[in-house]
C-alpha cells in the first residue's frame, strides 16, 4: 500500500543531510523556560472496531489505545512532545492551526527530514493561542491520516468561562468494505471531483456515540474534522447550540448554529444548552447530503440547572496582529483544474495524477519540491490573498503558521473572522488579509487530501 518508491527514498535521503544539529528544541523558548517531560507519541499499526462487528486491519494511530490522544496544552506554557516512529514508512507530525516556529512546522524537506521507521524526533514550543486545533502526518498524508492518524488539539485558557461539562470530538471516515477492511483510500475520477468519500462515518471513532451532560447546563462542544475529504453542514437538534469559536478562535459575535458549512481541517466550537428534562437529548447533525446523518447525541442527565447561555462570559481573542489593508500588498491566488494529467514521482509520495493547481501550478506530493515559492513575503508586512476558486468545487483552503483574517467575500457577507483554513465555494472570490509575521516557508493548500496531493498545494516564503 505505501507509495514510496526506491528512487524516492534515495531523494528523501540526500535531501536529510541538509537538516544538521542544532535542530531540536529551538523556537520561542527563552533560556530559562525549562522544556517539559515530551509527550510519547508513538506511530503504531493496530487493530481497531470502527463498524461495531469486528477487528479493522491495519489501523494507524498514535499510542495503542484507539484513537490518537486528544492533546492537552495551555495557552503560552511550553509544551513537548516525542514522536517515535513505529510504522513502517517515514512519518512527521504538522501541528495544524498552531503558530509556532517554522522547523517545528512537521513538513518533510520544508521544514524538518523525515522520521524514519524506528526513528524519533522532538517536538517543543509554546502554544500562542488558545482554542481546538490539530495534529496529523505530513508524508503519505491521504494512507497515513485516512487510516487513522488525525488526532485533536485542546489549547487552553485558564481565563475561559467555566462551562458545565467540555466534549472533545473528532469527526473522520474510513474507506472501509462491507468485511469491515480497508479499500483502496481514492479512485481517480472522485480525485478529479470533490474527492473520494468514506464509507464508515464516525465520531470519536465510534459510530453515533452519546455523551451525558448536566440537564439544563452549557457544554463546551470541541469539533474537529480531520476526515481527508468530507464537508460538513452542522446543524444541532434537540438543544440550543450556539457558535463561540472557529477554527481555534472565538467568533466577533455569537450566532445560533444553522446549516454551519466547514471543510476539513476546519473546527468548531459550540456552547450547547442541554435540555431540561432529564433522559432529554441533543442530536449533532450533518445535513449535507440529502440523508441527514446523525454525528452524535448529548443525553441530559440530573435535575436542571436552568443555566442560561446568555450568562457565559466571552472568550478572549487570540493575539493575532491585524492586518492593515491600507498598506497591504495583493497576492493572487487562482484555484483551478489543470489540464496536465501526469504526475512526478516526488517524496512523500504521490498519488500518479495531477488535476488541480494554484496559479497554474500543478504541485505535486505533500510538499512542493523541487518549485519556489508561490511568492516572497516581507517580515512583519500586511497582505491580503485575492483568492479565487475557478473550479465548481468547494476547497478549504489552509495555510500553515499564520493566521489570517477573512476581510470579504464576492459571495456572502462575512464577519471579519480568524482563521486558518477557509473553504473557499465555486466562483467565490475572498480577499484574506495577514501580518507576515512568522519567518520561513509555509504550505498552503487545500484540506481534501487528494486535492493537495493531485496538484492543490504549494507555499509562501517569509523573510
Ligand atoms: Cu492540516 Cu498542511 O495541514
Ligand atoms: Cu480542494
Amino acid at each position: 500500500m505505501s507509495v514510496f518508491t526506491r528512487r524516492n527514498l534515495l531523494k528523501a535521503s540526500a535531501v536529510a543531510g541538509v537538516y544538521g544539529a542544532g535542530f531540536g528544541l529551538a523556537g520561542r523558548f527563552s533560556q530559562a523556560e525549562a522544556v517539559p517531560e515530551p509527550q510519547i507519541l508513538k506511530t503504531t499499526k493496530i487493530d481497531a472496531n470502527l463498524t461495531g462487528t469486528g477487528a479493522t486491519k491495519d489501523v494507524l494511530s498514535y499510542g495503542t489505545d484507539g484513537m490518537p490522544p486528544v492533546l492537552r496544552m495551555r495557552q503560552g506554557e511550553a509544551f513537548a512532545a516525542r514522536l517515535i516512529n513505529g510504522i513502517d514508512e517515514p512519518t512527521t507530525i504538522h501541528w495544524h492551526g498552531l503558530r509556532i516556529p517554522n522547523n517545528m512546522d512537521g513538513v518533510p524537506f520544508l521544514t524538518q527530514p523525515y522520521v524514519y521507521t524506528g526513528c524519533k524526533f522532538d517536538y517543543a514550543f509554546t502554544p500562542p493561542d488558545a482554542g481546538t486545533f490539530w495534529y496529523h502526518p505530513h508524508c503519505n498524508t491521504l494512507i497515513q491520516m485516512g487510516h487513522g492518524m488525525t488526532g485533536v488539539i485542546v489549547v487552553e485558557n485558564p481565563k475561559d468561562p467555566k462551562f458545565d461539562s467540555e466534549i472533545v470530538i473528532n469527526l473522520r471516515d474510513w474507506r472501509l468494505g462491507g468485511d469491515g477492511q480497508f479499500i483502496a483510500q481514492f479512485r481517480p475520477r472522485d480525485t478529479a471531483k470533490s474527492g473520494t468519500y468514506g464509507t464508515v462515518r464516525t465520531a470519536n471513532w465510534q459510530l453515533e456515540p452519546q455523551y451525558d451532560a448536566p440537564a439544563g447546563g452549557l457544554v463546551r462542544l470541541r469539533l474537529a474534522i480531520t476526515d481527508v475529504t468530507r464537508i460538513y453542514s452542522f446543524r444541532m437538534e434537540g438543544g440550543e447550540a450556539t457558535v463561540i469559536a472557529i477554527d481555534g478562535n472565538p467568533v466577533p459575535k455569537r450566532f445560533p448554529l444553522d446549516l454551519l458549512q466547514l471543510g476539513p481541517g476546519q473546527r468548531l466550537e459550540l456552547a450547547v444548552r442541554m435540555p431540561d428534562s432529564e433522559g432529554a437529548v441533543a442530536t449533532l447533525v450533518d445535513v449535507r447530503s440529502s440523508n441527514p446523518k446523525t454525528l452524535a447525541t448529548l443525553r441530559a442527565v440530573g435535575n436542571s440547572l436552568k443555566h442560561d447561555i446568555g450568562d457565559l462570559a466571552p472568550l478572549e481573542a487570540n493575539p493575532v496582529k491585524s492586518v492593515d489593508p491600507s498598506s497591504a500588498e495583493h497576492i493572487q491566488l487562482i484555484l483551478s483544474a489543470t489540464a496536465e494529467n501526469t504526475a512526478e514521482n516526488s517524496i512523500c509520495g504521490s498519488l500518479g495524477y495531477s488535476f488541480w493547481a494554484i496559479n497554474k501550478v500543478p504541485w505535486q506530493g505533500d510538499t512542493s519540491d523541487p518549485t519556489a515559492p508561490l511568492s516572497e513575503l516581507k517580515l512583519g508586512k500586511s497582505y491580503v490573498f485575492d483568492m479565487e476558486n475557478v473550479t465548481p468545487h468547494a476547497h478549504p483552503i489552509h495555510l500553515h503558521g499564520m493566521s489570517f483574517s477573512v476581510l470579504s467575500s464576492s459571495v456572502r457577507d462575512v464577519m471579519p473572522f480568524v482563521s486558518d483554513t477557509y473553504l473557499i465555494q465555486p466562483d467565490e472570490k475572498v480577499q484574506l488579509g495577514l501580518v507576515a509575521d512568522n519567518p520561513g516557508d509555509w504550505l498552503l493548500h487545500c484540506h481534501i487530501i487528494e486535492h493537495q496531493k493531485t496538484g492543490m498545494t504549494s507555499y509562501l516564503r517569509v523573510v
